[in-house]
């Protein structure tokens, strides 16, 4: 009855007809015979316009409240689009030295349901002792909600080389890496969806830690560039790497960067202990001619603040930039703006 009313009354608003009272009295106004026949005619009108409003309302609910059924929309939890059947990752932990947050991130790892097998990249001059790897067995078995256990390993490295963590993997049933620091976080939900992501752009590097690279005044001839760092992205949403200290590549790329990248590169991240992240996000941008991908997820630096929190840190990396672009020849990144969010939690299109 309420909803009648409202549609009457709108419907003698929008069309100045039977309803309204300042027409009423101009109809009244006129001769008499005019007045019948307007009369009848804008009753006419409004009740074929009032019916096709009804009809119209009625045809929007039905449609509407069929929808979901009709074209099959049913809503899956989220972990249905992780099953066994379409492969998950290889979680790629880079440690150095840090034994409490290794346990804490391995049994992080181990819970999420994208997970195959972790390995641990160990680079010290002692192996791992039994009693951490037996420890670290256990919990893999134990935090895992899956029927197919992830398969747990130390991949030994001698010598500390920051290139170790590139090293291609030999038992290895996945095409995803995700390549981690010991200490950072990411919440299983968060990795699930970067994962789906992934599997759109495999060849493309998918993560959480975006940076950009700016054009910096000229010197000489040489374009230099300069490092930008959280804020700088924060700021203005461009960005042309993401770091591999939490994010997804191709194995492909562990064997280009340790066989088929310049060895003058391998060298210099040795020599600097520093920038093999950025190496690979050139190493990538050169074979792809495509920006990387960042995704939207909150990370947990569970760690002290390391070395990116020193103040030549950026120095270095500022260096780097400038120093692979001089040994590619050319500058390979690719800039972009598009951040992947889950639609799912975005309420507001
Ligand atoms: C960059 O990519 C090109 C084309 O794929 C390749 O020929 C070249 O060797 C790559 N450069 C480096 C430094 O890897």
């Amino acid at each position: 009855m309420t909803t009648l009313n409202l549609i009457a009354i709108r419907d003698g608003e929008s069309n100045g007809g039977f309803y309204s009272p300042a027409k009423e009295k101009a109809a009244i106004r006129g001769p008499f015979h005019h007045r019948l026949h307007l009369f009848r005619r804008l009753r006419h009108v409004a009740k074929l316009k009032l019916f096709l409003v009804l009809f119209t309302f009625c045809g929007f609910f039905w449609f509407f409240s069929r929808i979901p059924s009709s074209l099959g929309w049913n809503i899956h939890p989220s972990s249905s689009s992780f099953s066994p059947s379409r492969g998950g990752y290889t979680v790629l932990i880079n440690t150095w030295k840090r034994n409490s947050l290794l346990k804490q991130c391995v049994a992080h790892y181990a819970s999420c349901h994208g997970t195959d097998a972790i390995h641990v990249i160990w680079s010290e001059s002692d192996p791992p002792s039994a009693s951490l790897t037996d420890y670290l067995n256990k919990v893999v078995i134990a935090k895992s909600h899956t029927a197919h256990k992830p398969t747990f390993k130390f991949d030994v490295n001698e010598e500390d080389n920051l290139n170790n963590r590139f090293k291609p993997i030999k038992d290895i049933r996945t095409d995803a890496i995700f390549s981690i620091d010991d200490d950072v976080i990411v919440p299983c939900g968060a990795l699930d969806f970067a994962f789906t992501v992934w599997q759109t752009a495999p060849s493309t590097m998918v993560g959480f830690v975006p940076r950009m690279h700016w054009l910096g005044e000229k010197k000489d001839t040489h374009a230099s560039y300069k490092y930008g760092g959280w804020w700088s992205v924060w700021w203005t949403g461009a960005y042309s790497m993401v770091l591999s200290k939490a994010a997804f590549f191709h194995r492909m790329y562990l064997d280009m960067y340790t066989n088929q990248m310049p060895a003058s590169i391998r060298e210099y991240v040795m020599r600097e202990r520093n920038c093999e992240d950025i190496a690979m996000s050139f190493l990538v941008a050169n074979a792809t001619a495509a920006p990387p991908i960042w995704v939207k997820g909150k990370i947990h630096e569970i760690g002290s603040y390391g070395i990116s929190s020193l103040k030549d840190h950026s120095t270095k990396r500022h260096k780097c930039v400038n120093d692979f672009v001089s040994l590619y020849g050319t500058l390979p990144l690719v800039s972009t703006d598009v951040k992947a969010v889950d639609a799912r939690k975005e309420w507001f299109w």
